[in-house]
């Protein structure tokens, strides 16, 4: 059996190989790299946050966000930095930039939709985060102005070799619980991780539409032992959400799912799935084997 941390340092190291190892000598970029585009939550958030201007809830624009490395808050919801930032470092690239950085159009190497707090659903913290959709169609101008700079071909065979990086799910399942929606109570479970799912693959289908074919997930960790869903309950005592947990299981087995049928479904279109599920699980067991006394985990940010 591998060692869960070499299973998420292939992962990381699998992810940048794609954007650092395409040929193609006759590019219109001089470096081999491939551009980086990530899409999600605060796990690869690296600071689009910080420009909506409705309200300030879900942004870590301060102090102690980014103590560890940055040495200042950068907007991303860690001390240090995130697996996105990781992989560009093993890939040679810059940190990606958040899209909506003032000033920032130069997309070669990628740009970073993602957003805290979001989800794939719209209504998921609604009015304090970008949804997926929304980001897609950011990814949409991004696309544009690709075939603006190097016509259709060249714009869907540079976007071909691109990676696109995914981290979605957890606030949908979260939020329902932190704002006292009813939204759960209006759907099955099957329904509503069908809802997740369904607008997950409709952003897929239409990256690749667009000349996408390397994607990357990460799935989601027990929800309901997050410290925000152990305290939802008084009467749990401070234990886990099953309620969330369960949610979340269903959602990593629909999503293991989807990316087999999308893999029989679409040509050429390949993956990598990261299991943070499986990996914190480990951590939280075998605190000693990663270099940590307890098991108590650093996963606050959402
Ligand atoms: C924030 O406000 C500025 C100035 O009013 C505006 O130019 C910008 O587009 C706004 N950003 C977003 C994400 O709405
Ligand atoms: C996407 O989510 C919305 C709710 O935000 C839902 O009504 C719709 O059916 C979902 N789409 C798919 C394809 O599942």
């Amino acid at each position: 059996m591998a060692k869960p941390s070499s299973v998420s340092l292939f992962f990381l190291l699998q992810v940048a190989l794609a954007i650092s190892t395409c040929g193609g000598s006759k590019s219109w970029h001089s470096k081999q790299q491939a551009a980086f585009f990530i899409f999600g939550d605060s796990y690869l958030d690296s600071g689009n946050n910080n420009y909506i201007n409705t309200t300030t809830l879900d942004q870590a624009n301060f102090w102690p966000y980014g103590e560890t490395y940055f040495k200042f808050p950068t907007g991303r919801f860690s001390d240090g930095r995130l697996m996105s930032d990781f992989i560009a470092e093993y890939a040679h690239l810059p940190f990606v930039p958040p899209f909506l950085q003032p000033g920032f159009h130069q997309y070669y190497d990628g740009v970073n939709f993602a957003s805290s707090g979001a989800g794939a659903l719209v209504e998921t913290f609604q009015g304090s985060v970008i949804d997926l959709k929304t980001q897609l169609k950011y990814y949409k101008k991004v696309e544009k102005w690709f075939r603006h700079k190097l016509g259709d071909v060249e714009a869907k065979v540079t976007l071909s070799r691109a990676v696109y990086l995914f981290s979605i799910g957890t606030n949908d399942y979260i939020s329902p619980f932190l704002t006292n929606s009813p939204i759960l109570k209006s759907y099955s479970k099957s329904q509503y991780i069908g809802m997740v799912i369904g607008n997950l693959t409709s952003v897929i289908q239409e990256i690749y539409a667009g000349g996408g074919r390397k994607f990357g997930f990460i799935n989601l960790p027990t929800l309901g032992c997050l410290p925000g869903m152990r305290i939802i309950k008084p009467e749990n005592k401070g234990s886990c959400l099953e309620e969330v947990s369960s949610l979340a299981k269903l959602h990593n087995q629909a999503l293991s799912k989807l990316l087999i049928q999308l893999g029989n479904q679409l040509e050429g279109f390949k993956y990598s799935l990261y299991d943070l599920s499986g990996n914190l699980r480990q951590r939280t067991r075998h605190p000693s084997g990663y270099g940590r006394k307890s098991s108590m985990l650093w996963y606050r940010a959402v």
